[in-house]
Parts: structure tokens; C-alpha cells; sequence
């Protein structure tokens, strides 16, 4: 290839992913009114349809469980899935509708642990975050609380947390203590960082993602996810067999 027709040729074009191949989002924020998810019953069923399009068949939310921001309770996230599903039902939407909770790593969570029963999905997978700004000094010890309660964990976008982007090698250790990982649809467009899109890639050239979410909150993050379903990286991810949505 000389030196103009390296300026003037296109990438290759890639065909969008059909997500119907994996068919289970497991992390979203469609419950309306109770994170910073969807704010009305309108949004939630305007982003379910939109999930539809993209070949889901099933959702399952998980509204932000924050003690700071979001006091969510089971009860709270249980309530509002039935007026989900009854809305959805009206509005002649034909996708599974599930809810667990995004678990944010603070003490709150610790003292839940022993307190009450975490909402989990699948086989009592829990999915969890933990702070963007500083690296959680308690991880092994929270990882080790789940695991011996008896809940097997899931932690959210592994990509997005800064402190661990100098020492990729903290992913596998994660993984070798029980911990799967779930990687955020967008983050393969560079929408959270130029960082963030790398160690994506990273994790999945390195056959690290156990499950891939949408982690949508609003429409805007749906529009995204027409550029990621059309990225090399997604195809190779869903060609991996790593990926444990299906049997959800
Ligand atoms: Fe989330």
C-alpha cells in the first residue's frame, strides 16, 4: 500500500453484532425514579423497546444500591420491577424482565452481607462496583465475605476504574479469587475514556470477560451502542465463548 492510498482508504466496514447472540443484558438502570437510571415510566419502556431492537430477549436491571446516593432496599427495587413489568406488559413489549442490584462497595454493603439476602441473578451471581477515585483497600476481604455467604461475585466494568490501568495484572488476581468480570458494551467506543477503551480490549483479547452489560441509563447510551455493536473487538468478544449471558 503506498502512501496515498494509505491516506485515502477506508478501514474495512464491519457488519453491527447480532446481541441476540447472547440474548440476557445483566446490568441496567431501568427502574424509574430510584437511581440515575431512567427517570420515568415512559423512559424505562422507551429503552426496553429500544434492548428489544437490539435482540435481547431478557433484562435483568440492577438500580445503583448506594448508601450515599441510593438507598435502595429489595423491596424498593422489587416493587418497581412490577410496575415495570405491568407497564411493559400494556404497552405489548415482549422481553423478560428481571431485577437484581448494582452493589456499591461501602459499608453499608459490608454490614448487609450478614444481614440480609443480596438480590442476585443467574446461579446467585452478585454484581458489584467499586469506587472510581481510590483504590478499594478492603477488596479481598469484601470478595472473600461474598464468596464463604455464599454468593458468587460479579464486578461491574473492571475497565473503568483508573487506579488498576498501570497494573492489568490486578484482573487476573481479581479473577483467581472468584470474581468474574463484566464488561461495559460502551466502553469498546471510547465513550468513558481513550483509557478505558484499551484495557476493554485488553480484557478481551485476554479471554477475561465473563459477561457483557449494557449498563444503560438513557437513550444516549443506546445511540452508542449502535457504534459498539459495529466494532472488531465486540465480534471478537462474542465469538470468545466466554460470555456467560446466554445462560442466564
Ligand atoms: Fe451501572
Amino acid at each position: 500500500m503506498n502512501f496515498f492510498s494509505r491516506i485515502f482508504s477506508k478501514p474495512d466496514p464491519v457488519l453491527a453484532a447480532d446481541l441476540s447472540v447472547i440474548g440476557v443484558d445483566m446490568h441496567s438502570h431501568f427502574i424509574p425514579g430510584i437511581d440515575d437510571g431512567a427517570k420515568t415510566m415512559q423512559d424505562s419502556l422507551q429503552l426496553l423497546r429500544g434492548m428489544q431492537e437490539f435482540g435481547y430477549r431478557k433484562v435483568i436491571t440492577t438500580p445503583h444500591v448506594m448508601s450515599d446516593f441510593f438507598r435502595n432496599t429489595p423491596e424498593i427495587i422489587l416493587g418497581g420491577l412490577d410496575n415495570v413489568r405491568k407497564a411493559a406488559a400494556e404497552e405489548g413489549l415482549n422481553i423478560e424482565i428481571d431485577a437484581a442490584a448494582e452493589y456499591y462497595d461501602d459499608f453499608e454493603l459490608d454490614k448487609k452481607i450478614d444481614q440480609e439476602k443480596l438480590l442476585t441473578f443467574g446461579g446467585n451471581y452478585l454484581l458489584f462496583e467499586v469506587s472510581y477515585l481510590n483504590e478499594p483497600q478492603n477488596i479481598s476481604s469484601l470478595i472473600f465475605r461474598l464468596i464463604t455467604s455464599g454468593y458468587k461475585p460479579v464486578l461491574a466494568h473492571p475497565e473503568r476504574y483508573p487506579f488498576w490501568y498501570r497494573r492489568l495484572e490486578m484482573f487476573e488476581e481479581i479473577r483467581e479469587k472468584g470474581v468474574l468480570l463484566q464488561l461495559n458494551i460502551n466502553s469498546l467506543t471510547g465513550h468513558y475514556s481513550p483509557e478505558a477503551k484499551k484495557v476493554a480490549e485488553h480484557l478481551i483479547d485476554k479471554n477475561m470477560v465473563d459477561f457483557l452489560g449494557s449498563d444503560c441509563h438513557h437513550a444516549g447510551h443506546q445511540q452508542l451502542m449502535q457504534r459498539a455493536i459495529k466494532t472488531k473487538a465486540l465480534h471478537k468478544l462474542l465469538g470468545s465463548g466466554t460470555l456467560r449471558n446466554s445462560q442466564l
